[in-house]
């Protein structure tokens, strides 16, 4: 674990970077922190691997301060990732990632060996390992910028805005390459970014910093989505937060039907069946092999199985993955599908069920009760509450009801 303790950064020019910053970052998770430019990210990072040094408060690593070790013992601790990668221009890919092992006096077959092992762990062909970096793509060297940080395998990892260069579509598959790396390896990573999205997506835990390094909250994401601590955090999160906070619900207990779903060889006599079955207007209609072809239009009940040509169908829409996704994918489906029903399909894209927009509204609301409303009430809300017990039961009362309504 690492605990920053009350850490202050005063710059000698007198402008405080950070100001008393406590956070406690658990072993083996994503800690983000993400805020505004110049509200103390880098700083705060760079203090952890002392790059920077703190003025005020301690850091401690495993319970001992971080001064308890040489500088240099700390930062082979600690892989450092940044924006744009930083690479050695004048090293190839290979010796590029390669560096710290060879600092550490492994010699160079070994350190070669491994920097390969790790090219093929991030996704980077082994073609590429006697390019030099400016032959590379900004995602690419991205990617060797990771591999390099886990060359010697240290257990932390800081990351400084490490995708922030590359184009959207680059950073969201970066993004699921470092948690698909993360699940298999567990390091302890605090991953700074301005980006509150991409906080959600890759964070266990975040703090949310505002300008003069002070913490605004520190939650996991679905509390930050559900109760933000003030107005700050709530503006800095932006719109849609219900909607976003779907996506740390389970699509696991949804309730699916199979009545209006019929493989596309049946004969007219089963498509009648089924459409008086399922009481619905449209069929999903699926190949041999249970994958989604498209839903019938009202006609074809009327026509009965004549009506089963795959031409005339509505497109299904794209389908989610029962279980694996969210409730939010759930009802992105079901929102974009043509009939307003959405399609689960299995991980080897066969149907194993259709849901309404009415079941993922119930679904949404269990949810929701499950977790406590709209969410548990906010640190601050409750304290809130609790110090206006103390003084007048009515106004607790009303206290709660509004931090409920959050
Ligand atoms: N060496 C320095 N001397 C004086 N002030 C500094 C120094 N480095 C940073 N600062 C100031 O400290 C504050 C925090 O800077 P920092 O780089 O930590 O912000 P940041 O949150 O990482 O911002 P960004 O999102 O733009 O990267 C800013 O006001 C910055 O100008
Ligand atoms: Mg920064």
């Amino acid at each position: 674990m690492i605990q920053i303790d009350s850490v202050t950064k005063r710059y000698p020019d007198g402008t405080v970077a950070v100001d008393e910053l406590s956070l406690e970052i658990p072993d083996g998770s994503i800690t983000v922190l993400v805020g505004p430019s110049g509200c103390g990210k880098t700083t705060t990072l760079r203090m952890i691997n002392r790059m920077v040094e703190l003025t005020g408060g301690r850091i401690l690593l495993d319970g001992a301060d971080i001064h308890a070790q040489p500088v240099n013992a700390l930062r082979r601790s600690m892989g450092y990732v940044i924006q744009n990668a930083g690479l050695f221009q004048h090293r190839t890919i290979v010796d590029n990632i390669a560096t710290v092992p060879r600092m550490l006096g492994w010699d160079r077959d070994r350190a070669r060996k491994r920097a390969r092992d790790l090219m093929d762990r991030v996704g980077l062909d082994a073609s590429l390992a006697k390019r030099y970096p400016y032959q590379l793509s900004g995602g690419q060297q991205q990617r060797v910028g990771v591999a390099r940080a886990l060359a010697a395998d240290p257990p932390v990892l800081l990351m400084d805005e490490p995708f922030s260069a590359v184009d959207p579509i680059v950073r969201k598959v970066l993004q699921a390459e470092l948690l698909r790396i993360q699940a298999e390896l567990g390091k302890t990573i605090v991953f700074v970014t301005h980006d509150i999205d991409e906080a959600i997506k890759l964070g266990d835990m975040v703090a949310v910093l505002r300008t003069g390094g002070k913490l605004a909250q520190y939650a996991p994401p679905d509390e930050l989505l559900s109760a933000p601590a003030d107005a700050f955090v709530e503006d800095f999160l932006g719109t849609d937060r219900g909607i976003r906070r779907l996506s740390f619900f389970t699509s696991a207990g949804l309730e699916l039907t199979t009545a209006p779903i019929i493989a596309v060889d049946s004969s007219a006599a089963q498509v009648a069946e089924r459409t008086k079955a399922s009481g619905a207007p449209y069929l999903l209609l699926t190949d041999t092999d249970g994958k989604p072809l498209g839903w019938t239009g009202p006609a074809a009940a009327a026509k009965g199985g004549a009506a089963l040509s795959v031409a005339e169908l509505l497109p299904h829409g794209r389908p989610f993955v029962f279980g694996k996704e969210s409730l939010r994918d759930a009802l992105d489906c079901a929102v974009l599908s043509p009939t307003g029903w959405a399609v689960a399909v299995d991980d080897g894209g066969r149907v194993v069920g259709v849901t309404s927009q009415t079941t993922i509204a119930e679904a949404i609301r269990g949810a929701h009760a499950e977790r406590g409303a709209a969410g548990s009430p906010s640190a601050s809300a409750k304290a809130a509450a609790a110090e206006a017990a103390a003084v007048d039961p009515a106004i607790a009362e009303s206290k709660a009801a509004e931090s409920k309504a959050v």
